[in-house]
């Protein structure tokens, strides 16, 4: 319906008696049950509007999440969630009318074991009536551009899980809710919608596109998150906040804020009803005008708000009775306490049919040079540790199923999965694994992480003895990156074992830092294995400094069973050869058996990539550049470049270096050229016998500043294939969009900044081609990118600024640390895989999988027990191919997690685009699986129980909610881009 026209007569208002006297608002429905029930009444014929009370609480920003929580260092910001819980339940117990929503279940959890079981019960009474009600109800507010789906499912499920089991079904929140996320990716509402909830809100989004929005009345729409799952599986009703997530203009009423307060005794001085109302009832109208229904929504509440909530709810209170009052003098409007699933419920109703959208929500733009597409890469180390973080939480959670109940409690001690999991979850926030925040809460996270992967190690030693029947000391080396890992430095004889989180078997190159020349490697088998000696390069003696002292490297390739380990025993050759030798010159090519790449022999460069198996070439150059970050000293804008915001003073990126000295190393195990640009930017170029891709290897840092400019360090890759505009990038690690340079696929673009504006999250790839030949670049961690010319493909890999980008975070993004005073060092790779297009995800599916999911190695001194159970698989066969494991966790005495994958989209593959069948009952080997039930992915609703609203979109008729039948219980079906999650009931065997 359309909005009303408000009758905005003049206010006048009659008072009986004076001051009011509670309770206030209107009349209070007493419902026992939470939910869409326990909503209030709202007047078909007149504007409804909900103002829903809410906080926003960060889970680290300018302090630490704990800091948040007690209100710590209020010097930096003051802000205290145990008094907002404390305050908000008070004063939602002083009226039945009042309602209030919380999201971030870190905070909720810490407050909650602190409450007496009286309060406890209070509490649950206000969630069993829906007045307290849990919205979004993660462990925190996930950021959309730089998480890896894997990660969040997992915080989301650990929030959802304790709601429920705190509150049960009245504790399961209905709508998510990202106010606050920098931008909204696809994958994220493909993964809401399967998680159960009925509809989206958030708050940013590009200021043009808003514009439009406005204009069609489409900021309520029905967002088709996926290409290949059925619909609605991934349709997700999404609703634009009309103030981000603020309240309107002069209604802010918490302590922090300066608005005035309602003054309603006339007896008194500055007697404002009156004018609160009309401005009120104009806010109202002018709200209405721009949104499709007779109800709007307005969010009254901001970051850190009602620590004091009787400044809040005191004239909100106030404001729902002298607005309501006006409806006897014919005005249309009602006021009413909400929720977002109540004014959810209210838009459901309607029946009407929504805008549907394909794309997503990136990159967003608060103005014409204001691009939030800086923070894809901002603390590109913290990035990649807490990528790293996942993989190692997988496997601990993997051998905390396979070894039973001895990896908890064992010959290592006490360990547990527990605080990597929290430590995770905390590190998916908005200003956390975004880069954010500021850098005393950066180094938070990390050492919260350090933390929970040291209690990982000891339940992940206990369980390997358990299934190794070896108790013999095992050694963690974290630091293999950079050739550190004091066992294989110093032994002569030393073994390593392999332990592979995929559900199929993985070959996978080792580098280990070792002193002697030669080694002799064999197999659990005993068998040799190849293996070679090479010098550890300068770049990487520089990055390490003084903490390791190895002057080689061996390399070779291990074999590792499904979600399983091997073992592989080294030791030193007396008196062997000596180690690969360096060439001072650069190679006209390196090859292995699938690639060859060729080099500038005048540059250094590289000038072209084959694949000898499809017989493809493409030309391909790589170098580094830098942009020289705005410091905000310009005509257009005064907008910096920092911790958000990425804004070149010049879309000409300046070359570090036209040449590269090389040197090169050429074994049969492996070839490399090591490409030395200056002394802050240094790359390898690797090709590793068995490997399908091409490593490029690359070291950034420090970053020099001492020309006073801010510079953000992007790799670009320029090749002779065919763009015409188009690039790709992935969402949070699963389904692949397209890009268009200076287009958007919902709005006319009017480009600002061309290259700020054409930047895209990139998590795990990001892949060019045309009709002949993709090229495919893997990541290990997220970053942004863009392709601005043909043939292009950029990538960000650090940034070093000296201004703040004015967002709050109030500090300029400029890492150091004890190790590198002069400026964080950061090393990483990305992997290049050039295939034909009809065939590329058959590649790079398999090659993201196995960086976001590495195998991990640890490392015994001396020889084994020779009891010792030397290989081990936790499959009975290997997962099909498309198929992957995406969580295995225990969750509780009895039962276990398992989410199934199918990682194919529906157009990518003519082999593994297909439907897949796995039976759960013979999946495991130390398992007996007794019982399977299904949930949503969030794990808090059975499958059968889930019901959504459904939502009609406006081009096309309602799709028909398709069933499909699984051959038989055991038997599980999954189709493209499906996840299903099952909760197995299990005995050991
Ligand atoms: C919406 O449709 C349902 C079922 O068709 C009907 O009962 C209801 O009255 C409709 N509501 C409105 C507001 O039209
Ligand atoms: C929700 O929690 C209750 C216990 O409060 C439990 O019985 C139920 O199985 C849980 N639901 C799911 C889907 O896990
Ligand atoms: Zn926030």
């Amino acid at each position: 319906m359309a909005a009303m026209s408000l009758q905005l007569t003049v206010v006048s208002l009659f008072l009986l008696g004076g001051v009011l006297t509670f309770p206030l608002g209107q009349e209070a429905e007493h419902t026992s049950t939470c939910g869409y029930e326990s909503c209030h009444p709202t007047k078909p014929d007149m504007l409804n509007v909900h103002l829903v009370p809410h906080t926003h609480d960060d889970v680290g920003w300018l302090k630490t999440v704990d800091q948040y929580f007690y209100g710590d260092r209020n010097d930096i910001q003051h802000a205290g969630v145990q008094y907002i819980l404390d305050s908000v339940v008070d004063q939602l117990l002083k009226n039945p009318d009042r309602r209030f929503i919380y999201v971030e279940t870190a905070f909720f959890y810490r407050w909650w074991r602190q409450q007496s079981s009286s309060m406890q019960q209070t509490v649950k009474q206000l969630v069993n009536e829906g007045r307290l009600e849990f919205v979004n109800g993660g462990w925190c507010m996930s950021d959309e551009a730089t998480t890896h789906y894997s990660a969040v499912i997992d915080q989301m499920t650990m929030g959802l899980r304790f709601l429920n089991e705190t509150f049960g079904p009245c504790g399961r929140p209905r709508v998510a809710w990202h106010i606050d996320p920098f931008g909204h990716a696809r994958e994220h509402a493909s993964m809401f919608a399967q998680m159960g909830y009925d509809g989206f809100f958030f708050g940013r989004l590009d200021y043009q596109d808003r514009a439009r929005r406005m204009m069609y009345r489409e900021q309520e729409l029905l967002w088709r998150a996926s290409d290949s799952l059925t619909p609605p599986m991934a349709d997700l009703f999404t609703g634009i906040l009309p103030n981000g997530y603020n309240p309107p203009e002069g209604f802010c009423w918490d302590q922090s804020c300066d608005d005035a307060p309602i003054r309603d005794d006339p007896d008194l001085e500055d007697y404002n009803v009156d004018d609160v109302v009309k401005r009120f009832l104009a806010i109202a109208e002018g709200q209405s005008a721009v949104y499709k229904t007779n109800h709007i929504i307005m969010t009254m509440g901001s970051d850190f708000q009602y620590e004091n909530a009787n400044l809040w709810y005191k004239n909100l209170d106030k404001l729902i009775h002298y607005v309501n009052a006006q409806q006897a003098n014919g005005i249309k409007v009602n006021v009413l306490y909400s929720t977002p699933s109540c004014y959810l419920q209210e838009l459901h109703r309607t029946n009407l049919t929504w805008a549907l959208k394909n794309d997503d929500f990136f990159p967003y733009a608060d103005d014409a040079h204001d691009f939030w597409t800086g923070y894809f890469t901002s603390r590109p180390a913290l990035k990649r540790y807490e990528r790293i973080s996942n993989s190692n939480l997988q496997m601990c959670n993997q051998l905390e199923v396979l070894g039973g109940p001895v990896s908890r409690r064992g010959p290592f001690g006490v360990g547990d999965s527990k605080t990597m999991k929290e430590a995770m979850a905390v590190a998916q926030h908005h200003d956390a694994v975004s880069g954010t925040e500021k850098q005393h809460v950066a180094n938070d996270y990390a050492r919260r992480l350090a933390n929970g992967w040291q209690h990982c190690q000891v339940l992940v030693s206990n369980s390997l003895a358990g299934l190794s029947g070896s108790t013999a000391e095992r050694i963690y080396c974290d630091n293999l990156n950079i050739s550190v890992c004091p066992l294989t430095e110093s032994s002569k004889k030393f073994s390593v074992n392999v332990y592979n989180p995929l559900a199929r078997p993985v070959t996978w190159p080792v580098r280990l830092p070792v002193n002697g020349t030669a080694y002799v490697v064999s197999d659990a088998n005993g068998k040799s294995v190849d293996s070679q000696v090479v010098p550890v390069s300068p770049a990487t003696r520089e990055v390490r400094r003084s903490r390791g002292f190895a002057v080689n490297e061996l390399v070779f390739q291990v074999q590792a069973p499904p979600l399983g380990y091997t073992t592989y025993s080294v030791s030193l050759l007396q008196n062997g050869p000596p180690p690969a030798s360096t060439q001072h010159h650069t190679p006209t090519a390196i090859k292995n058996k699938f690639l060859q790449v060729t080099f500038d022999p005048d540059t250094g460069l590289l000038s072209s990539l084959s694949n000898l198996e499809t017989k493809q070439t493409i030309k391909l150059t790589q170098n580094f550049y830098w942009y020289n970050a705005s410091d905000g000293n310009n005509v257009e804008s005064i907008q910096p470049s920092g911790a958000y915001i990425f804004r070149p003073n010049s879309s000409t990126p300046f070359v570090i270096s036209k040449t590269a000295k090389t040197e090169s190393i050429q074994t049969p195990a492996v070839q490399e050229v090591r490409q030395w640009f200056s002394p802050w930017v240094s790359q390898v170029v690797r090709l590793y016998a068995d490997s399908r891709a091409l490593e490029l290897e690359w070291t950034v840092g420090p970053v020099p500043i001492d020309d006073d400019l801010g510079k953000e360090v992007i790799t670009r890759l320029d090749t002779s294939i065919q763009t015409a505009q188009y690039f790709y990038t992935d969402s949070n690690g699963r389904e692949v969009l397209q890009r268009k340079t200076d287009f958007r696929p919902t709005w006319n673009l009017k480009q600002s900044e061309p290259i700020a504006g054409n930047y895209y999250p990139i998590n795990s790839r990001a892949f060019i081609k045309d009709d002949d030949d993709q090229l495919t670049v893997v990541t290990d961690r997220s970053q942004g990118g863009g392709s601005i010319n043909n043939g292009s493909l950029e990538i960000m890999l650090h940034r070093r600024l000296l201004y703040d980008d004015v967002r709050g975070v109030a500090e300029p993004l400029n890492e150091t640390s004890g190790i590198f005073p002069k400026g964080l060092v950061v090393r990483g790779r990305l992997l290049l895989s050039l295939d034909r297009p009809a065939s590329a995800a058959d590649a790079h599916r398999p090659l993201a999988q196995e960086v976001v999911l590495q195998p991990l190695l640890t490392f015994t001194g001396g020889d084994l027990h020779p009891n010792t159970r030397l290989e081990f698989s936790g499959l009975q066969a290997a997962l099909p191919p498309a198929v992957h494991l995406l969580t295995l966790s225990q969750w509780d005495k009895d039962s276990v997690l398992l989410r199934l994958e199918h990682q194919f989209q529906s157009w990518e593959s003519k082999v593994n685009s297909q439907p897949v069948t796995v039976n759960l009952q013979k999946l495991f080997t130390t398992l007996d699986v007794l019982g399977v039930s299904e949930l949503n992915l969030s794990a808090n609703q059975w499958k059968d129980e889930m019901k959504r609203f459904s939502w009609t979109p406006e081009s096309e008729e309602q799709p028909l909610l398709k069933t499909f039948e699984d051959p038989s219980t055991w038997e599980v079906t999954l189709r493209p881009m499906e996840i299903r999650t099952f909760l197995l009931k299990v005995g050991l065997r």
